[in-house]
């Protein structure tokens, strides 16, 4: 038996081995305790893992979605045409009620069966392939966007600073480097001393879990905070810019990600700390004009009265809310850091000239 893996940076967050028909993710719900890769072979292994956020994080949820699909396409290789689309839009469907925040989800999955609609004229295993090289094509997207959102980050940070993220954007949520966190890799390999501030995030504690242990294992400096100590830190000059990712960015530049970001970016503009919002720009999201218009999901109470404690930290049957993200107002962001460049306000024309629409 070979030992348990150890570093984080030895795997990508999600793959495709072709050979065994298996989605491979690593199982985010064991870390840091544990770093363990699952083969998801059924549309029902890779819904339950998108749902459960075994995979999670707004790119890697794409990046799943489109090898899942692949994968259910390949099994329906052998029907006509006709049953062949229908089975693969079902199970885009499928895969697409998994969780409703992130926008990169359903944007990979649309883009997939863009693909076979275009390569309808194919027989149906050639189809297959292309909807195999379209899954890689998200999957090398998303490394390449995170790079270049890290060089574009890195314009905006001076040595020896301190910088606060919350949740995980890190490589944890995309391929490789992740989306906020980018920068800090980046800078980090550069020679540069920055000084990570990491908000644990209630109640999944991605933060904790996730951003300080992918961050610290890479050797950053990390100090893992509390969710309500940021305020304090940023009084005490410790902070100067605030790093989120997000999980879907309306036409106006309202910014829906994990909950609490709101209260960072609110504690950021009263002390007058840039606050930035690293995208790629599969996050944004024209069709959506604000973040009134956002589905934001709500998942069970067992995860503040319970989840990560020994004993229940809350009475039996307390009434509780568990929003998975909040929006944050456009007004509070200084800018979005994308892979095109980095995008000021005012942000509505600004998003249609980088996509070009
Ligand atoms: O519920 P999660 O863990 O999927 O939430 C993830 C976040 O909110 C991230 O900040 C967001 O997806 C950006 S990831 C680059």
């Amino acid at each position: 038996m070979s030992a348990p893996a150890t570093n984080l940076a030895q795997f990508d967050t999600v793959r495709l081995d072709r050979p065994a028909g298996a989605l491979v993710i690593i199982d985010q719900t064991l870390l840091p305790t544990q770093i363990s890769l699952l083969h998801l072979k059924t549309q029902a292994e890779i819904w339950e893992a998108i749902k459960t956020l075994r995979v999670r994080g707004a790119p890697a949820i794409g990046v799943a979605a489109a090898g899942g699909l692949y994968l259910a396409a390949r099994e329906l290789a052998d029907l006509a045409y006709p049953d062949f689309r229908a089975g693969v839009e079902k199970a885009k469907d499928y895969l697409d009620s998994s969780r409703p925040t992130a926008v990169n989800l359903s944007w990979a999955l649309r883009r997939m069966l863009r693909c076979l609609d275009q390569h309808a004229a194919l027989p149906v295993p050639q189809i297959v392939e292309s909807l195999y090289q379209e899954a890689e094509a998200i999957r090398t997207e998303d490394i390449q966007a995170c790079r270049a959102i890290g060089e574009h980050g890195l314009t905006l940070i001076q040595d020896n600073w301190g910088i606060l993220t919350h949740c995980n954007a890190g490589r944890l949520a995309a391929v490789r480097y992740g989306t906020a966190t980018a920068p800090l890799y980046l800078g980090h390999e550069r020679g540069m001393r920055l000084h990570v501030f990491v908000d644990e995030t209630r109640p999944l504690l991605q933060g904790a879990r996730l951003t300080a242990f992918e961050l610290s294992q890479a050797g950053l400096d990390v100090t893992l905070i509390c969710d309500n100590m940021a305020a304090w830190n940023m009084k005490n000059g410790r902070i100067q810019a605030v790093f989120v990712g997000c999980d879907r960015v309306a036409a106006n530049g309202d910014v829906a990600n994990k909950i609490g970001t709101l209260s960072v970016a609110l504690c950021a503009h009263h002390y007058g700390i840039p606050f930035y919002v690293a995208a790629p720009t599969s996050t944004i999201d024209l069709a959506t004009p604000d973040g009134g218009s956002i589905r934001i999901e709500e998942r069970q109470g067992v995860e503040i009265t319970d989840l990560w404690y020994r004993q229940p930290m809350a009475p039996a049957g307390i009434k509780t809310s568990n929003p998975a993200f909040d929006v944050t107002d456009q007004g509070l962001v200084t800018a979005f850091v994308t892979e095109k460049g980095v995008v000021r306000p005012p942000f509505q024309p600004a998003f249609r000239e980088i996509l070009s629409v």
